[in-house]
């Protein structure tokens, strides 16, 4: 490690700084490009420009071993997972995945997802109140659920398993020594259920076994690949639609905005707010060889923590607006919140689809969206988001008008 390297005490997992870490990431892009964090021997990466550069140079900056910030998590809990492999074994898992959730494999799901999108809107804004997580939850649970083949009635060990998994990726805190249980008991059960006698050969987990069949993987990678969907794929989602919602809530002239050509606006407002409040606020890498971050010298073996959080709140790449909330910045689709390089986020397509699928639902049934209430932040040591978030809405004249004639109909009797 070089001497004169920047150096930081500042504690990056405790809760006062996961309730808002923001003032934290300031401090750290001031303080160098790549930051020696005391209290985890990580280097932090703040800033939008390196952390984009340090994503794009895979075989020095390996997933292997340094996705996580303890051997444990690392070695045994993650090993043989897509997110923390390299090189051709990471190329070979990820063909598999990106078969099913390539843009094309999105066409013949969207009348599912938009279906269900409208289905649940008009469930959950019927009373004129609704909890925007709970909304999100459904959504998000029963699409991946239901792609991959398993049980309805595993949804809150599911939900439970896949925040717990994120919690493991960091330091050995007490969140830490309190989610190890919850993760393993979500891998035991993807093992129960995910079996070829269960699983529907044209669900996820069934061309997960074809891929098994035909010499692509080896059976043991079959569990742990279909994990990438189950915890990768569902808190991500839930909380970067939750957010979304409560941004949209908090700022009616954007809502107005959307309503008028959600078409146009759903998508830039979801991307709007990943920028903003990332769903995961930072993985790690491990050199495989010495580099320097912008004349920071760093050497092999060291680990470096990307925080995605930070990068999108770069002034030096958004501006000096970069902590506000506009779904019309040019752009804002190039945001870090899912990655990039080899290991950009597999399930883009699918998030996109279900957040704008219920963005526009929403558009046309409600006039307005309010928050009802502050919104209660949940403490991971990886995710940002919400455990509730109350919001008001207004049906829009046209749904309350075909509201009260079916009352109406109702209270007059079928029409003979
Ligand atoms: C808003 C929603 C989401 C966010 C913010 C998100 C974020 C991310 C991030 C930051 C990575 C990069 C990991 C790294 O740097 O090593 C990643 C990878 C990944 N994501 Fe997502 N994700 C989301 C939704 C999804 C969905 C819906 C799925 C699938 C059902 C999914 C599957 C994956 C997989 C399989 C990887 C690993 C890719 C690889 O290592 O090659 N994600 N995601």
């Amino acid at each position: 490690m070089s001497t004169t390297a920047p150096t930081s005490s500042l504690p990056l997992f405790d809760d006062r700084v996961l309730a808002d870490p923001y003032p934290t990431y300031e401090a750290l892009r001031n303080t160098g490009p790549a930051v020696h964090l005391e209290k985890y021997d990580v280097w932090a990466i703040a800033r939008h420009a390196d952390l984009a550069a340090i994503l794009k140079a895979p075989d020095t900056f390996g997933s292997e071993a340094g996705i996580a910030l303890t051997a444990l998590a690392n070695r045994q809990i993650l090993a043989s997972t897509v997110l923390a492999s390299d090189g051709t074994v990471h190329t070979k898992l990820r063909r598999v995945l990106s078969q099913q959730l390539a843009p094309r494999a999105m066409k013949s799901l969207t009348h599912r997802v938009t279906s269900r999108a409208e289905r649940l809107v008009e469930t959950y804004t019927a009373s004129g109140r609704f909890d925007a997580v709970g909304l999100a939850r459904h959504m998000v649970c029963d699409t991946v659920m239901e792609l991959m083949g398993l049980p309805e009635a595993d949804r809150e060990l599911m939900l439970d398993g896949a925040a717990a998994t994120f919690d493991v990726f960091g330091p050995a805190n007490d969140r830490y020594q309190q989610a190890l249980p919850l993760a393993s008991r979500m891998v035991d059960m993807l093992h129960k259920h995910l079996t070829r006698e269960a699983v529907a050969p044209e669900s996820w987990m069934g061309a997960i076994f074809q891929a098994v069949d035909a010499g692509q993987i080896e059976e043991s990678d079959a569990v742990p690949l279909a994990s990438a969907y189950t915890a990768a794929g569902i808190d991500t989602t839930v909380l970067g639609l939750t957010d979304t919602l409560v941004q949209l809530a908090r700022h009616p002239e954007q809502w107005q905005l959307l309503r008028r050509d959600p078409l146009r606006w759903a998508a830039p407002a979801f991307h709007e707010s990943l920028r903003l409040e990332a769903p995961i606020q930072g993985f790690g890498r491990l050199l495989t060889k010495p580099a320097s971050i912008d004349g920071v010298h760093l050497d092999e073996g060291e680990q470096v923590w990307l925080l995605y959080g930070s990068a999108g709140r770069d002034p030096q790449q958004w501006g000096h607006d970069a902590d506000t909330f506009t779904i019309q910045r040019p752009r804002s689709d190039r945001h870090l919140a899912f990655g990039g390089g080899p290991h950009l986020c597999a399930g883009i397509p699918l998030a996109e689809l279900q957040a704008r699928s219920v963005l526009r639902a929403l558009a046309a049934h409600c006039s307005h969206l309010t928050l009802d209430g502050e919104p209660v932040r949940v403490l991971n040591n990886l995710l940002r988001g919400y455990s509730s978030a109350p919001i008001t809405v207004e049906l829009s004249p046209r749904t309350s008008a075909s509201a009260a004639r079916t009352a109406e109909t109702c209270q007059q009797g079928p029409v003979t």
